[in-house]
């Protein structure tokens, strides 16, 4: 494969932004290039320096005056509910049981799983989501096809299949010895093919049975490096639920500690309801807190409260998840991740927000040497921002005069128009995306 020189406006972070005008935590080369060899990041500099560099079987992509970024990455949403967004009118439980254990049962039949994962893909790529950890159903089929479907692309993604053994229905419930095997057996498969993980992923303490739990801790004992994500507080009837089902442990966060389960590899989805001791208990483990703010808006779950993590050294993570989460759009996830912490006096920088999505979802997934970075030696996952994509951003565009401004105005006005192009492995897919799905006809509505 010849080298590819991306041309454009080079952004990538270093650390975390400490404040609206850190430069110290990105690079930014204003007429910059990325070249890419063997699907990975050979070199990073400025065009003239890099295009010097770079031997003679060489295609320039001149992408400017659009940004360079690294893949966004999203840390926590639901494969198989990508077909029940904007299911109307419950918080939890109620949303679970209406709409989420119906659709998730269509993941029995094989053929659906793949489709349904075919889509998937396409859609974070159209949103250029590179990497994603993601919740398979509690069908081994679903599982094989998410994992599957990545790798057609070429994708780094984190997965597994949800076990669950009491309060849903029947056709989605596994039992312990069932969810231990076929965890185990999926791992065997998938963990560490390619660009693949495999999370081991007990849904929540309330679809668990201690024995199941009891199955979890083998499985985190027996298979250290995998991921391990659950759900943690997100509402207060699950929190009642949840605590009531375990009268022993001393609060929810409990449960998960007394099962072996925390450790810094592992993922919490939500975290809004919790006390310091709690929080604490994360922080002391390393174990990461997922703030989803779309789905916490949604659903009429609360607010994360990011900056108590923060003064605790706590590690915190962003997502999407949908389907609670209402878009695959890591820019629009953080425009209401922006809100969320606006509302308690929180400030979330420009800066901030980018980091997040990208080096600082990385080191929540111990992954920062290969994603979330376009340093030399990186996977060449990136994406390409434009950030006047839409007419109102363009004529807004008029008036900006810093990186820190522009990189607000696409967190707030944009979305997946302004992904110019994305490059997995080096490999650019946002075209092939748009041409796969623009022939698939809609169904037509049937009127009642
Ligand atoms: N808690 C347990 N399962 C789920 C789920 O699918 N979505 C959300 N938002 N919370 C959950
Ligand atoms: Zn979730």
């Amino acid at each position: 494969m010849n080298d590819i020189l991306i041309r454009g406006r080079v952004l990538t972070f270093v650390a975390e932004p400490k404040g609206i005008d850190d430069t110290s935590s990105y690079r930014y080369i204003e007429d910059g290039a990325v070249l890419v060899r063997g699907g990975k990041v050979a070199a990073l500099g400025s065009y003239i320096e890099i295009s010097r560099e770079a031997g003679a079987n060489l295609s320039v992509v001149d992408h400017r005056p659009n940004l360079i970024l690294p893949g966004f990455i999203d840390t926590h949403l639901h494969f198989p509910q990508t077909q029940a967004i904007a299911s109307y009118g419950a918080q939890l439980l109620e949303w679970l049981n209406t709409y989420i254990f119906v659709e998730e049962q269509k993941f029995a039949r094989a053929a659906h799983a793949a489709e349904v994962a075919d889509r998937f893909m396409d859609e974070l790529l159209s949103n250029g989501t590179t990497t994603a950890v993601a919740y398979c159903s509690v069908h081994p089929e679903s599982v094989d096809a998410y994992f599957a479907a990545a790798e057609a692309r070429g994708m780094c993604v984190i997965g597994g299949k949800v076990m669950m053994d009491r309060n849903a229905p029947d056709e989605l419930r596994d039992t312990p010895q069932r969810g231990y095997d076929e965890t185990k057996q999926l791992i065997g498969k998938w963990h560490g093919r390619g660009r693949a993980r495999y999370a081991i992923s007990p849904r929540f303490a309330i679809t668990s049975t201690p024995e199941q739990m009891d199955m979890s801790r083998a499985l985190v004992a027996e298979h250290p490096d995998c991921y391990v994500q659950t759900h943690l507080s997100e509402n207060r009837d699950e929190i009642t639920f949840a605590t009531s089902l375990y009268p022993e442990a001393k609060d929810y966060t409990d449960i998960y500690a007394r099962y072996g389960l925390l450790n810094d590899r592992m993922l919490l989805g939500h975290c809004i309801h919790m006390s310091d001791r709690e929080v604490g208990a994360l922080c002391e483990t390393g174990a990461v807190a997922v703030f989803c703010p779309t789905s916490n808006l949604f659903l009429g779950s609360g607010l994360f409260d990011a900056a108590r993590f923060d003064k605790l050294g706590g590690r915190w993570s962003v997502a999407t998840d949908v389907g609670a989460g209402t878009s695959f759009s890591m820019l629009e996830t953080m425009d209401e991740a922006y809100k969320v912490l606006h509302l308690q006096g929180q400030r979330l920088t420009p800066l901030n927000s980018f980091y997040r999505m990208t080096r600082g979802n990385a080191l929540a997934l111990g992954l920062e040497r290969s994603i979330g970075s376009l340093e030399a030696g990186a996977d060449a996952d990136i994406v390409i921002l434009d950030s006047r994509a839409k007419s109102a951003m363009e004529y807004r565009m008029h008036t900006v005069t810093s990186l820190a401004e522009e990189l607000f105005i696409l967190q707030t006005m944009g979305d997946d128009r302004c992904i110019a192009e994305v490059y997995v492995g080096g490999r650019p897919m946002k075209a092939k995306v748009r041409k796969e799905n623009a022939s698939k006809a809609p169904r037509t509505l049937e009127t009642a």
